[in-house]
This record gives C-alpha cells, structure tokens and sequence, in this order.
C-alpha cells in the first residue's frame, strides 16, 4: 500500500529492525502493554500524532501504538535526534520491504534544516484524507503549539510578520503559518477541533501546557506524562546520568577524568549530568538558581558557585536547566581554549548560539557533524555541540531502551485513558493516577531480578495504606 513519508534511506530499514528487536526485550513495559491490550485494541480509532525523537526506542514505542489499534503519523521534535536507520525501519514495517513499504508515516531525517522540520511537522498533522489526527503525543510542545497558534492566528484573522519573530527558529515557524493561512484559513481551528488530547513527555512541553491552562488559551485536554514519577524521576535522571557522557565521548573522546566540568541545574537532569561526569572522574561544580536544589547539591558533594566564578577554568560546560541564555557569547569568549560546551535541556536557547555567531571575526569550524571550533580573533577556542542542541540525541543516540520503556508505557496509558476516557478529562492539565505510575514501576522490577516486599495486612492499616497500593500520598516526593 502506497502511503506518504520522507525519510533519509529506506535500506537502512534491516539495521533498524535488528536493533528494534534487541530494544525490544529492554522495553518490558511496552511489551507488557502490548501483553495486555494488544486484543482488545484499545486505541482503535486513535489517529496519533507523535512529535518525540524517532529513535530506535520510538520505533518500540511506535508499533506498541499501532498494535493497541492506533493509526500513526510522526515526526522527530528536533532537527538532530533521528537515527536515520529507526526511521526507515518503522516506515518499511515489521513485515514490508524497501520496495514495499508497509509500516507507518514518518517525516524525519538526522540534520534537518528549520524549514525541513517545520514541513515535517505540517505534514505528520495533515492526513491524507483531510481529516486531521485526533490525538497528539508530544515532546517539548513544539506540535501542540503549532495547532494552537495556527488556531490563534486564525481567529485573529492573521499571522504575525516573520520579520518580527524574535529568533530564527519562529521566523521559521511563522513562514510556515502564512503559508498554510493562505492556502486554507481554516486548517489549524479544524485540526483543533477533532483533537481529543495531547500527552507531554518533557519538562519544557509541560511548561508550556501549564502556561496556556493559566492564560486560558489551551484547546484541549493534556496528561502530563513527565511529572509520572516513574517518567522524570527515571528518564531525566538515569537517562542521561547514561547518555550525558555518551554524547561527550563520542563527540569529543575527550578523558572526562580530572577535568572540571560545570554542571548548569540542579533538577533532574542535571542530577544525572552530575553524577555520571562525577562517575567518570571529573570533579563537578553544579550552578543554581534555586535555594533548596543548590543545597541539594552541596549535600550531594557538589561545589556549587556562579558560571561567572569558573567559566575560564572549567573544562566542560554542560546546560540542564530548560532556561534560556544560561551560557551567554560573553561567556564562551572568556572560557580557556577547547573547553567544551554542550545543552541536555529541550531547546538550544540555552546557549547563545546566535550571540556567538555574532562576535565579529568569530570564525565556526567544523570537526564532524554536530561537533563545531568555534575560534574566537585572539585564536582560542571552544568546541560547541550539536550546535547547542541537545547533546544526547545530536552526538550520541539518548537514552537507552530500559529507561525509555519507563518513560513510554506512561505514554501508552495516558494516551489509552486520554482516548477512551475523555469525558473524565476535562481541558486542562492533568498527571496519571499513582497507581498507575506504580504499575508501570513494576512491569520493571522482574528484568532487574528485584524482589518486593508484600505488606502485611497489619502493616498496611498501620501505615494507613492499602496493601496493593498506592503506597504514597501524592504529595510524596521520591
Ligand atoms: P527541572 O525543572 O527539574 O530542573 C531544571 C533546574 O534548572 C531547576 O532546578 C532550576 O532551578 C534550574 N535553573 C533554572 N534556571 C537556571 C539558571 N539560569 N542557572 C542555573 N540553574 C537554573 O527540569 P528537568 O526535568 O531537569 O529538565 C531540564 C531540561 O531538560 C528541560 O528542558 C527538559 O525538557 C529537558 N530534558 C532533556 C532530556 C534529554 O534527554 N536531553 C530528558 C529530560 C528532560
């Protein structure tokens, strides 16, 4: 059956299932859910859209959709996090060929240029039969916003001058709005309409959610998918405690051991940045802006001071803190020679990337893909990764399988509650129900040989518990 897509080469479709395969004995939950609910098809009649980086452990997640009775459309909701070979492999399908593609639509391809991911967006939300999807799953909002501002703009009757954007990458956003205003005013208030709801996967596209349930702009009912606990305090934590040091190393090879590297937040992510550059030996100094994360820090072993304070000393600087100009063109320019400068955090406003540019006789070499000298007139230099981009998906392939079945059996169920229970969300934000965060917990425990304790009844009442759970008020913290 022939079908849309746009990827970078369908024959990289059988490495892609191989790795698919091992990943998907490392996703037990995922395979749990397909377990579970593979007949009874839950999600028929689902038709999601899923911006979220089109990694191997996507694909998983992917056909876990497809096989719940879900029709797919996706997108990588970055420019450098698809590995290309994942991609071909969801596209041709578990049982179609190169030739004969079967599987689901994809628009995603590594080093995507602004325009390029923009389109790929528009395309995954544009079915082909002219309905639009009726359920979006997430990954830093960047297709929720696209559906609400189109939706905006439509009402007001127009679309802001890109001239007036205030970075390269909503000028971009709006050129692809204006676009679409003057082909079909319409579109984006009747793709609005059909969609039922969205679940988020990251800090930053909750922000965002959180911001439009205040101001009262939001369309449609969202999970918050990262506030599971069993999501942020897993993904973001051992996920890139692994895939931090994953992406320097394969970027830079660099020895880590010795050196001293800054880690910029102190939340989740940034406590696994800190604990797996301390793993490989380098003495870590972490920054905050919050009180009680800056005395976690110190309580951790950390030294914890201004950028300002070591930023020509400091031989790696890592931003996790979803903030914007955390590591200014100033301070890159003071920093010693190849010190070396990469973001975790969701966008690349982390970094002043643009003000770096602009230094006059700044000069950007580069290395290999998604590694950058950038060489200041006095002839030092710092060496930028994935172009400020986060450094986990653009150097190395993010976090590995294991975790990311925590992550994506949340997305599974919420997706599966948002569908089928919709009338018990109501528009706003909302976060899964604890005893399903701990189911997830235990569809992992059997894989890691961990055996549970069983609360007596006795036990129970004295704790004033039920003995199958939940165990935590929800105002625990973990
Ligand atoms: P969080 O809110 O737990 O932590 C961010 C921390 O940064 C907070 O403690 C905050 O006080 C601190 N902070 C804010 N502005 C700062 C500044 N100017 N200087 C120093 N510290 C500052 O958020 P979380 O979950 O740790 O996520 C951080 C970012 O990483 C988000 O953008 C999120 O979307 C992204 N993320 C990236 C992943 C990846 O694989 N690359 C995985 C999960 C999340």
């Amino acid at each position: 059956m022939a079908f849309d897509f746009k990827v970078a080469d369908l024959s990289l479709a059988e490495f892609g299932r191989k790795e698919i395969r091992l990943a998907e004995h490392e996703m037990p939950g995922l395979m749990a859910t397909r377990a579970e609910f593979g007949s009874a098809k839950p999600l028929r009649g689902a038709r999601i859209m899923g911006s979220l980086h089109m990694t191997v452990q996507t694909a998983v997640l992917i056909e876990t959709l497809v096989e719940l009775g879900a029709e797919v459309r996706w997108v990588s909701c970055n420019i450098f996090s698809t590995q290309d070979h994942a991609a071909a492999a969801v596209v041709v399908g578990p049982d179609g060929t190169p030739d004969d593609p079967r599987g689901v639509p994809v628009f995603a391809w590594k080093g995507e240029t602004l325009e390029e991911y923009w389109w790929c967006t528009d395309q995954a939300l544009t079915w082909p039969d002219g309905e639009g999807p009726n359920m979006i799953l997430d990954d830093g909002g960047d297709a929720t916003m696209l559906v609400h501002k189109g939706a905006q703009y439509e009402k007001a009757g127009t679309v802001p001058d890109p001239a007036t954007a205030d970075s390269e990458e909503f000028r971009v956003f709006l050129e692809l709005l204006h676009k679409n205003f003057a082909e079909d005013s319409g579109k984006w208030t009747r793709i609005a309409a059909r969609i039922k709801g969205v679940t988020e996967e990251t800090t930053t596209g909750v922000h965002r959610l959180y911001e439009m349930d205040r101001e009262g702009t939001l369309l449609f009912p969202a999970i918050n998918v990262n506030d599971s606990v069993t999501k942020s305090k897993f993904d973001n934590r051992y996920g890139c405690r692994h895939s931090l040091v994953d992406g320097i190393n394969r970027a830079t090879d660099v020895l880590i051991g010795g050196k001293v590297a800054v880690v910029a937040g102190y939340g989740d992510v940034g406590k696994g940045c800190a604990d797996s550059l301390r793993g490989q030996g380098a003495r870590v100094i972490v920054t905050e802006i919050d009180p009680i994360c800056a005395l976690q820090a110190a309580m951790d072993g950390y030294q914890v001071t201004t950028l300002d304070d070591v930023v020509e000393t400091a031989d790696i600087f890592v931003t996790a803190t979803g903030n914007r100009d955390v590591i200014t063109a100033d301070h890159m320019a003071r920093m010693k020679h190849q010190a070396i400068v990469g973001n975790i955090g969701h966008f690349d406003n982390e970094i002043d990337m643009a003000g770096l540019a602009a230094i006059p006789g700044v000069e950007k070499i580069e290395i290999k893909p998604q590694v950058h000298e950038w060489r200041f007139p006095d002839g030092h230099s710092v060496i930028v990764l994935s172009e400020g981009r986060l450094l986990n998906l653009g150097n190395a392939t993010g976090h590995p399988s294991f975790v990311m079945s925590n992550s994506f059996t949340n997305q599974v169920i919420a997706q599966i509650e948002l569908f089928t229970k919709t009338d018990e969300y109501p528009t706003g934000v909302h976060v899964l129900p604890k005893h399903l965060d701990e189911k997830v917990a235990r569809l992992h425990l059997d894989a890691l040989g961990v055996k549970l304790t069983q609360l007596t009844k006795k036990q129970a009442d004295y704790i004033g518990v039920d003995a199958a759970g939940p165990y935590k008020p929800d105002h625990y913290r973990y």
